[in-house]
């Protein structure tokens, strides 16, 4: 279908099912065991309603922010998905040459197909990328890679936390005898099980004793802002906020780790109200980001009221750039700003600082 048909992020989602090869579609489009949680991430979203403003003088609305400290132009970055070239030839330079024409930050995955020079030597001028950690079992690895990035100018470092051993996703595990060719460079010369799908047969350098007593290791091997992805409690937010990172995101992994982990949304009203029970919220030193099930702006505009700084998308970009490439991603942030741009004026907030708790009844999401 041309891309003009497509006017949401859910369309990318119907045109890659058709187009993507079997095995990328097993691969992107699965989630963890009975795939209870990638549902609720959307019916989290469904469970919150807004409580609109009127009559505010809407003639200008602005949804631009800073994430990290640095510009983007809407509070939306794109998040890490592994093995782009899957899914594209182009891989993760889809996703780069987009970013670069409009603004909008790109989280580099350790397990991109692309390698992390080729992305990087890719940017346009003044483009702004965070990258994903994979925390390799042989640190000097995963301290090179982390320098490396540090100084190719990347702006913030996101350890991935919800991933000691990948999840069961069992739509891949069918998917055998999977030809790896499009993996990651960094992680090479580990042994691959070809007969557990194409996440587990990558994934065998990740270290599970990944622990609290290695946080300070990374604060002090790197200056760029640390941010925790993948945080599921109030009690590990507490935590990280008291281990010094500047951030964290709240995740289930897209679905695809811990099945019947909440949704982000849903974590976050408890995260903020422990944080702020203890004044560690709000903090302009300590961003709060949500990922998992965000595919309209409204979803965005809900998070941010609730005290999200921005969040991540991972499958609606990686859908539209597997599907049209370079213009399948513009069109998807296209379609985010005419959706911030409506959404804004109708619910009243002219500006991301305008956006505050009272402006959503959240109290189904907690109450199920
Ligand atoms: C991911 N995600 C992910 N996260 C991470 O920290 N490292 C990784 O390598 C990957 N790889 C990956 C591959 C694919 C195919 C998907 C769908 C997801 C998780 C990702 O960063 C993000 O948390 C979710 O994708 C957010 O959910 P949505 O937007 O896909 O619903």
């Amino acid at each position: 279908p041309p891309l003009e048909n497509v006017i949401n992020l859910h369309d990318f989602e119907q045109v890659a099912r058709i187009v993507l090869p079997e095995k990328a579609w097993a691969y992107y489009s699965s989630a963890s065991d009975d795939e209870i949680t990638i549902r609720e991430n959307r019916l989290a979203y469904q469970r919150v309603w807004f409580r609109p403003r009127i009559l505010r003088d809407v003639s200008s609305v602005d949804w631009s922010t800073t994430i990290l400290g640095q510009k983007s132009s809407l509070p939306v970055y794109i998040s890490a998905t592994a093995l782009g070239k899957l899914g594209h030839p182009d891989g993760e330079l889809c996703l780069t040459r987009a970013a670069a024409n409009h603004g909008v930050i790109q989280m580099i995955a350790t397990l991109a197909s692309c390698s992390f020079d080729d992305i990087v030597d890719a940017a346009g001028p003044g483009q702004n990328f965070f990258v994903q950690l994979y925390v390799n079992r042989d640190r000097e690895i995963t301290r090179k890679y982390v320098q490396h990035a540090e100084k190719r100018g990347v702006k913030g470092l996101f350890i991935t936390v919800d991933a000691p051993q990948l999840g069961r996703r069992e739509k891949d595990m069918r998917m055998k005898q999977v030809d790896d060719g499009a993996g990651a460079e960094v992680q090479k010369g580990h042994e691959v099980k070809k007969d557990q799908g194409v996440a587990r047969a990558i994934s065998s350098f990740i270290d599970p004793s990944l622990s609290w007593k290695d946080i300070p290791w990374f604060l002090s091997i790197t200056k760029m802002p640390i941010i925790l992805k993948g945080i599921a409690t109030a009690e590990d937010a507490i935590l990280a906020y008291e281990a010094g990172v500047q951030g964290i995101v709240l995740s289930n992994h897209g679905g695809r780790q811990l099945d019947t982990a909440r949704s982000g949304l849903e974590v976050l009203i408890e995260v903020t109200a422990a944080l702020r029970s203890r004044g560690y919220f709000p903090d302009p030193k300590f961003e709060i980001y949500v990922d998992g099930g965000v595919r309209r702006a409204s979803d965005v505009l809900k998070a941010l009221a609730l005290g999200a700084k921005a969040v991540g998308v991972g499958r609606p970009f990686l859908y539209a750039f597997c599907s049209y490439g370079q213009a399948g991603v513009e069109k998807a942030i296209q379609i985010f700003r005419d959706e911030f741009e409506m959404n804004m004026r109708l619910l009243g907030a002219r500006t991301l600082d305008e956006l505050v708790p009272e402006m959503v009844d959240a109290s189904a999401l907690t109450n199920h």
